[in-house]
């Protein structure tokens, strides 16, 4: 019944740890779930009222432009001016996305043929490798390691594999394994990238979850980049929007025309209201961020200190709502922390199989449940 190409998907991870979160909850367990990284926290109300008051509105109510509103599209180029520096046309450089995975699952469809290769991280956001194949290109993956601080080693591709290569994602901050990546590396991209002819799609859902001062850079900062690729951004985590669905694609021309002639054949466009809302959130007070990432930074340090008071051995990350921790075996470590303790954590091999060795927590959680956690992780014997 079922076409072939689904055969070749890997299961969704975390589809599979949502069916055994529902098990153990109907078993009465108390679940403290640090899996998926969606925020606890409220949309901000600005940006509530701003829907309310544009689905008001039946202009609203019609078939959205294709590309996006304008006015949503101006929004995105003067956030990334103000944001990045970067100057972007709205007209032909800014594509609106209904979610940056909708962006991300359609891009294969514009820029590989079948057959061809696309450089995928590994571990990384599974949408990469799934979107490779269902445009039934093939995955090369670039692993990622602590030695190389989680950044992909590009003289590792081999030359053949770069010969058929079409298409490279990265993303920094980086999900799962939480780790930055200074703008010499994108400018070093940039550089392969023309060499090997590949274009490039830089996912920066994170940029704005940032700790301790840091500021995370835009792909599009490095020089030439827009020549080469295009950047996928999201409200989903700056502005706890993840329901919402809506994001950007900013970038060089002719890869955000690419992508849209794939979407126009697929989908109507992201709804106005929302859209709207958008345009509140890119061009208001960024408060609402800022509190959020302090939120974010107390959890991470009464999660660091109490995973190293447990004797783990894992690093405070920069960025990102993750903490990735080295663990023997991925898998049992996160049964026994969903069997022994009701604590939902994702196995690094969900990620891919350099995933292996790590678990990662997302500290979507308040402070009382992080301590909770790490009360129970303390009676568990690893
Ligand atoms: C790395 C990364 N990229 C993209 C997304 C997709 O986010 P959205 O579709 O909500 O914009 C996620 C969501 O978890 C993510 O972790």
């Amino acid at each position: 019944m079922y076409a072939k190409r689904l055969d070749n998907l890997p299961p969704y991870l975390f589809a599979q740890i949502d069916k055994l979160k529902t098990e153990k909850r109907a078993e009465g367990v108390d679940i403290i779930d640090l899996g998926v990284g969606d925020p606890d926290l409220p949309t901000p109300p600005h940006i509530v009222e701003a829907l309310c008051e544009a689905v008001r509105d039946p202009s609203t109510h019609h078939y959205p432009d294709y590309t996006g509103m304008i006015q949503y599209r101006e929004a995105v180029a003067s956030w990334y001016k103000s944001r990045f520096d970067v100057d972007l046309d709205p007209k032909t450089e800014v594509l609106a996305l209904i979610g940056s995975k909708e962006g991300i699952a359609h891009v294969p469809e514009a820029f590989v043929n079948p057959g061809e290769y696309v450089l995928v991280p590994d571990p990384g956001y599974p949408v990469y490798k799934t979107s490779t194949l269902f445009a039934e290109g093939k995955v090369w993956e670039m692993p990622l390691s602590e030695e190389n601080k989680f950044l992909p080693d590009l003289d590792a591709i081999p030359a053949d594999v770069l010969k058929n290569a079409s298409l490279m994602f990265i993303g920094y901050p980086n999900n799962p394994t939480a780790a930055i990546a200074p703008l010499s590396f994108f400018n070093e991209v940039v550089e392969f990238a023309r060499e090997n002819g590949i274009v490039v799609v830089h996912d920066n859902a994170y940029s704005e979850i940032t700790f301790d001062g840091y500021k995370a850079p835009s792909f599009l900062q490095a020089d030439g980049a827009k020549e080469v690729g295009m950047e996928m951004h999201s409200l989903s985590k700056t502005y706890n929007m993840t329901g919402w669905r809506l994001g950007m694609a900013a970038g060089g021309e002719e890869f955000i025309s690419g992508l849209g002639r794939v979407k126009t054949n697929i989908d109507s466009g992201a709804f106005d209201a929302i859209q709207r809302a958008g345009i509140t959130a890119l061009t208001s007070s960024q408060q609402s961020v800022a509190d959020a990432c302090k939120v974010y930074q107390e959890r991470r340090d009464i999660l660091i200190s109490g995973l190293k008071g447990l004797g783990f051995d894992v690093a405070a990350p920069k960025a990102t709502f993750y903490v990735w921790m080295k663990v023997p075996d991925s898998m049992s470590f996160a049964r026994k922390m969903l069997d022994e303790a009701g604590i939902v954590v994702t196995p690094g091999t969900g990620f891919g199989r350099n995933g292996e060795g790590y678990v990662r927590f997302a500290i979507t959680r308040d402070t009382n449940r992080i301590s909770e956690a790490l009360e129970r992780m303390r009676r568990i014997d690893f």
